[in-house]
């Protein structure tokens, strides 16, 4: 499998004060997001939790705090360890965390009832997502969800910043926006069903796809 978009990963996991950056970067984004799905989704049907592409657990560790009843697998790249287990230390939840570092491409995924993943599609192209979502649907447990967040281009393509960040997509790492009835469709095609668009509340774009997978 081709990888365009892994370089950008590389270069910046190379070095500590970098991947420290990037994730505070990540983080400041995810937190608000984060809550908002914690209360918008109802969390009560499911225990166990897998973020995928989840960085230092940011989004997993907010859930985690919103819902006891909840234990998460983070799995991101193995050079993000150290800071998830510093980062769910100051969160409180680091004994309902765990960290499995991978590649998506080239690893199994962790089982779980929700498979989670957020503002990382964008980075990659279509099939590449098409991949990530048909190893996401093996990996979710019958019954289960598998959601996926993003700021997401409207119809119209009349919102500002999903356009720039898709541009910014393309010109640094070959990925792109998306729409929510694409990656609705890229749900669908997986076997999802009941997929549904959830438009969070910035009035950004900002949008969860759920969809489930059948018993
Ligand atoms: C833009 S960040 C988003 C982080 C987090 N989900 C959030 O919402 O803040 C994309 C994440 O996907 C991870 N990622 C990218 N490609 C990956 C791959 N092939 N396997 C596992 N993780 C990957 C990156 O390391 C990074 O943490």
């Amino acid at each position: 499998m081709q990888k365009e978009g892994s370089e950008f990963f590389e270069h910046t996991y190379a070095n500590v004060d970098l991947q420290r950056m990037f994730m505070e970067a990540q983080d400041s984004l995810s937190s608000e997001i984060a809550w908002e799905i914690s209360r918008r989704v109802d969390w009560s049907q499911w225990r166990t939790l897998v973020d995928l592409g989840g960085a230092r657990g940011n989004t997993a560790g907010i859930l985690l705090e919103a819902h006891p009843h909840l234990t998460a697998t983070v799995f991101d790249m193995p050079p993000i360890e150290p800071l998830f287990h510093e980062h769910m230390e100051r969160l409180g939840v680091a004994g309902r965390a765990r960290y499995q570092g991978g590649d998506w491409f080239e690893n199994p995924l962790p089982e779980g009832d929700v498979l989670l993943c957020g503002h990382a599609l964008h980075n990659w192209t279509t099939d590449q997502r098409r991949t990530v979502i048909a190893k996401a649907y093996d990996a979710v447990l019958p019954g289960g969800a598998f959601l996926v967040h993003d700021l997401m281009i409207d119809a119209g393509r009349e919102r500002l910043n999903p356009l720039m960040l898709s541009l910014a997509m393309t010109l640094s790492v070959g990925g792109s926006g998306y729409t929510a009835e694409e990656c609705t469709g890229w749900l669908a095609e997986a076997g999802f069903e009941d997929v549904e668009a959830i438009p969070l509340q910035d009035h950004d774009g900002h949008t969860v796809v759920l969809g489930r997978k059948p018993r």
